[in-house]
């Protein structure tokens, strides 16, 4: 598969095909992803619930992006390779945001960064740019700034929260950000931001009027204890949860019965070789 460049996702736009992105947050989940097609690998700050342990994601720092991004990076050999910049990585000044940027793509091996918020980071995303890093920006629910919006709830309901949510894309895109991440905000909302737009919309549950869709990896494999709280937005495509788990049952009950390891997945010594060692 062709190496997929910032101008290829630039063509699936100009042509109006989906672009499809996907998270992996270490080398496997990256290699299925990478190797199942996704044009866009996201690392993202979720990696600090799904890889962690964390119960969110304004926890997470910049070394654990940074050693994530880079497993990842080892294992992404086609799709074009996204970070985000944690909470507290880039609010400081704009020159903390670019060294923030910077790192992920030097240590990381990302290609381009993610930033959540809104037009208050107009000048932050034309700096960063200007670097030579592209970037996304991430609009609607923010849930590093769930502390601030009262909870993962879904944005845009309200003409003036619409309104802002607009206002935010317009400002992002006119500061330089090449593609926006729309978060959790009714379809209709999504798609009339989308149309106004001249660079591509990756929706997250913002409906089928985004130019492109992502989903969290472990979310829509299913990779996780029944039971868990997931948002209204995924759909579950597969089951490893408990596929995993049924081979690891069935693993733990042959290691209790004795039927495992059975010959097949031993190895073999000669009658003589045998003698040899006993003598
Ligand atoms: O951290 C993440 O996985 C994200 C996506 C849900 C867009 O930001
Ligand atoms: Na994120």
């Amino acid at each position: 598969r062709k190496k997929v460049t910032i101008q290829t996702l630039r063509n699936l736009y100009k042509k109006g095909e989906p672009i499809a992105m996907l998270t992996a947050h270490d080398f496997p989940s990256a290699h299925v992803a990478d190797a199942s097609g996704m044009d866009i690998i996201l690392v993202g700050d979720s990696l600090g619930m799904v890889a962690l342990g964390l119960d969110n994601t304004t926890e997470v720092v910049m070394d654990e992006m940074i050693l994530h991004c880079r497993s990842v990076a080892r294992a992404a050999k086609s799709a074009f390779i996204i970070g985000d910049l944690p909470m507290g990585s880039y609010e400081v000044s704009a020159e903390q945001a670019i060294e923030s940027s910077l790192r992920l793509v030097k240590e990381g091996r990302v290609h381009g960064v993610k930033i959540e918020g809104g037009a208050e980071l107009a000048s932050t995303i034309k700096r960063i740019t200007q670097a030579g890093v592209p970037v996304v920006g991430h609009v609607g629910l923010t849930p590093q700034r769930q502390n601030a919006l009262g909870g993962f709830r879904v944005q845009g309901k309200s003409r003036a929260s619409a309104l802002g949510l607009l206002e935010d894309a317009l400002a992002m895109q006119e500061a330089g950000a090449f593609m926006l991440v729309l978060e959790a905000m009714p379809s209709e909302i999504a798609a009339i931001i989308t149309k106004k737009l001249h660079i591509p919309t990756i929706g997250i549950g913002a409906g089928k009027g985004c130019s492109g869709q992502v989903l969290v990896q472990v979310d829509m494999t299913g990779n996780f204890q029944p039971g868990r709280f997931v948002p209204k937005f995924v759909k579950q495509y597969a089951d490893v949860w408990g596929e995993a788990a049924r081979g690891i049952s069935l693993y733990r009950d042959e290691v209790k019965s004795h039927e495992f390891p059975c010959e097949k997945y031993t190895y073999p010594i000669t009658p003589d070789e045998l003698a040899d060692f006993e003598k």
